[in-house]
């Protein structure tokens, strides 16, 4: 296939781009360099079947570029978006803006050329829901929008998924949706931007204070990027689910069942990473953090025929060899 992959210089988008490459198919990355690098991409440069397009995703013209240099497109995977915690909070406004323009651009080029299109939505569409494990019947739970700006990631990806929706009904597009549960690996941002995993390994290397927020006891489903990324690429190749599934608005959920609270997260970092970094405990939390986040992947198994392949602590020691090498003890 030829693909674009916007967000593609990003944390899972360099992964993805590199799996598409090396499974035999062309791609054009778009990426405005926000939060992603060139850095990321090292391993595809001078790949002949390998593009990028230094630019933003809300714009038109770059998907156009893209699909100049792949001659044709046949599938957009719609990666480009805000994320990191702390922007949701200090940057609501750009958050809410760069996640749905993007994405309506994406999707109205994607219907233009009739181009398949798999979006990254987010387990964080679902907001606060206290019901696990999330399927895709949970309803979306949202806190009052006066208290914090934590939602307007989540918000931004459960609109996104209704714009995929509404494309799939009127406008017969052939998209999918896949939600990444807590991702980690090679590459995840360690700075006060980043995400936990990457946060506490960074900490143990620099052996500074790990900081939980609240009492640690909130749990997430940590996902090895490859797994994620071999989900998200599948998503795409496949023409109907391996179930005989019709795939056109299907959404699957791309987490690891296996739960971890956020303190016994800090507590495996320090055992695998031999770090003697104290754990300190934030009060105030992040406002709006939710209590768990368990998927239920039953049709992820059934349709693309995908399940979470490597346990944490595996993940955890192949993710601190990646950070030693990077940066040194
Ligand atoms: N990492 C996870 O565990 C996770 C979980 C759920 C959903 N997601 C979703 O997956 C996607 C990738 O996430 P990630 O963790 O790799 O984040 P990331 O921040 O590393 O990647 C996002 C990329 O989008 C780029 N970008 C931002 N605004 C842009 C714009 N206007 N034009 C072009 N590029 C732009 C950034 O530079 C970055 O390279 C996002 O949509 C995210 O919401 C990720």
């Amino acid at each position: 296939m030829r693909c674009i992959v916007t967000g593609g210089a990003g944390f899972l988008g360099s992964h993805l781009t590199e799996s598409l490459l090396a499974t035999g198919h062309a791609v054009a990355v778009i990426d405005d360099m926000f939060r992603g690098s060139q850095k990321n991409l090292l391993g595809c440069k001078g790949m002949e079947d390998y593009h990028l397009i230094m630019g933003d995703a809300s714009n038109r013209a770059n998907y156009e570029k893209a699909a100049d240099k792949l001659r044709g497109v046949d599938c957009v995977y719609h990666l480009a978006a805000i994320n990191g915690t702390r922007w949701f909070h200090e940057r609501p406004d750009f958050v809410i803006q760069v996640n749905l323009d993007s994405l309506r651009v994406a999707l109205d080029f994607a219907i233009t050329r009739g181009a398949r299109f798999v979006f990254t939505s987010s387990p964080e569409a679902f907001g606060e829901q206290p019901e696990m494990p999330l399927d895709n019947n949970s309803d979306s739970l949202f806190s009052s929008a006066a208290q914090h700006g934590r939602h307007s990631y989540g918000a931004s990806k459960y609109l996104g998924e209704i714009l995929v929706q509404h494309a799939v009904k009127e406008h017969s597009l052939d998209a999918r949706i896949v939600r990444p549960f807590n991702g980690y690996g090679p590459r995840l941002p360690g700075d006060a931007y980043g995400q936990v995993t990457g946060i506490f390994l960074e900490q143990c290397r620099k052996g500074e204070p790990m900081t939980v927020h609240g009492d640690g006891q909130q749990t997430r489903s940590f996902t090895w990027v490859e797994d994620i990324v071999n989900g998200t690429r599948i998503a795409g190749e496949l023409d109907e689910g391996l179930d005989g599934s019709i795939l056109a608005g299907a959404a699957f959920n791309l987490g690891n069942p296996e739960e971890i609270s956020i303190y016994d997260l800090a507590k495996l970092c320090l055992e695998v990473t031999n770090s003697d970094s104290e754990i300190r405990h934030h009060e105030i939390g992040h406002p709006g953090d939710s209590r768990r986040r368990v998927p239920d992947i039953t049709t992820s198994e059934q349709a693309l025929g995908w399940s979470a392949s490597v346990p944490l602590q595996q993940g955890l020691e192949s993710c601190w060899r990646w950070q030693i090498a990077e940066h040194g003890e």
